[in-house]
């Protein structure tokens, strides 16, 4: 059975990919990932505000007594300081890449377009075979518009592709008006895959103690939906490739993503809430609804359920919707 999996531009063993969690924070759990038996894995992210925290620190650093002592910025490469958070990411990159076969995906998680895309050069030099990036934005303050959201990621698409070799994933928000023409805007701006989509964690409210709450729930097979309709739509319409994201549990919801036209399925909840060795449990499920069906290999059914290969590519659009909720039953219903 032939999984071998085109994604990026790399050939992945099979598409069953460790999306960014706590699981690749030390060198340990990234082996225990490839031990696991994922095929590439997107390490955990480093946000925008840690480089640009620690871009300040360094400036404060350098210019600190410069007046008095004016010899000081010569000495400054010599003052001793614990590494910082991107630092200690560039570190983990470099050993990653020494320490696992699989490639290795860095993760950069921010939103304006200055002062911190060009950190993505520093992670291709460390060895990231490729390069994901989170664009989680919540425009909550008055006065944004929605075409200058839309531009803004579009513009740090570009600012960090331009930065780089490697190829850029974006992880993709589901909160734009028309998916299809952000996903092509993204595509044309440098971006050589898309990750259907970001998993957004909202707060929720404490009623005992009257507090805007902060938790996070693992994801649940329902919360597929979303993105496997969006790929079932752009599968063959698109010049990148396709990641499912959201709600993999079990080898049914890797069978559905591919069969909607992803390239590669990602997981965390799944591996949080089993273990890393989930991932070859996964990739078994396939192979064996694979074989059973006759197939040889994961591109004889990719795509094969995507809209324009459905006989009723309506399923994906308005109608699908006014059907659902008129054939809805409820015994209460007079
Ligand atoms: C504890 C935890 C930490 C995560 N950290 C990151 C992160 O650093 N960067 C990122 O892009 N996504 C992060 N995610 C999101 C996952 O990569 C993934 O997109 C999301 O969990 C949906 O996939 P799933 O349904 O397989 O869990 C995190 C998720 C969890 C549960």
């Amino acid at each position: 059975m032939d999984l071998e999996t085109p994604w990026l531009g790399l050939r992945l063993a099979h598409p069953v990919v460790a999306s960014a969690s706590p699981l690749s924070r030390t060198l340990d759990g990234i082996r225990r990932l490839e031990d696991g038996g994922v095929s590439a894995i997107v390490l955990h992210s480093l946000f925008e505000e840690e480089i640009l925290h620690d871009n300040e620190a360094t400036l404060h650093l350098s210019s600190a007594g410069s007046e008095s002592h004016p010899e000081s910025l010569g000495y400054f490469p010599a003052v001793g300081r614990e590494p910082t958070g991107p630092d200690r990411y560039l570190e983990l990159v470099r050993r990653a890449r020494e320490a696992v076969a699989v490639p290795i995906v860095a993760s950069l998680n921010g939103v304006t377009e200055t002062g911190w895309t060009d950190f993505a050069k520093l992670l291709e030099e460390a060895g990231a075979n490729a390069l994901e990036l989170n664009l989680f934005h919540l425009p909550v303050a008055a006065g944004w518009r929605g075409r200058a959201v839309e531009d803004r990621c579009e513009h740090v698409v570009r600012a960090v592709a331009k930065s780089v070799s490697i190829p850029v994933n974006v992880k993709l928000s589901p909160y734009f008006s028309a998916i299809g023409e952000m996903a092509e805007r993204l595509v044309a701006a440098g971006a050589r895959g898309l990750a259907l989509f970001n998993r957004f964690y909202q707060p929720d409210f404490d009623l005992e103690k009257l507090e805007v709450e902060r938790s996070l729930e693992l994801s649940k097979p329902w919360e597929m939906r979303l993105p496997l309709l969006w790929i079932a739509v752009l599968h063959g319409r698109i010049g990148a490739s396709l990641a499912g994201t959201s709600g993999v549990e079990s080898r049914d919801e890797v069978v559905k993503y591919l069969l909607a036209g992803a390239d590669v399925v990602m997981t965390t909840s799944a591996l949080l809430r089993n273990g890393p060795a989930h991932a070859r449990a996964l990739v078994d499920g396939l192979r064996d609804w694979l074989e059973a069906r006759g197939c040889r290999s994961v591109d004889d059914v990719r795509g094969s359920m995507s809209q324009r290969k459905v006989a009723n590519p309506e399923a994906f659009e308005r109608g699908n919707y006014l059907h659902i909720l008129q054939e809805y039953r409820s015994p209460y219903q007079l």
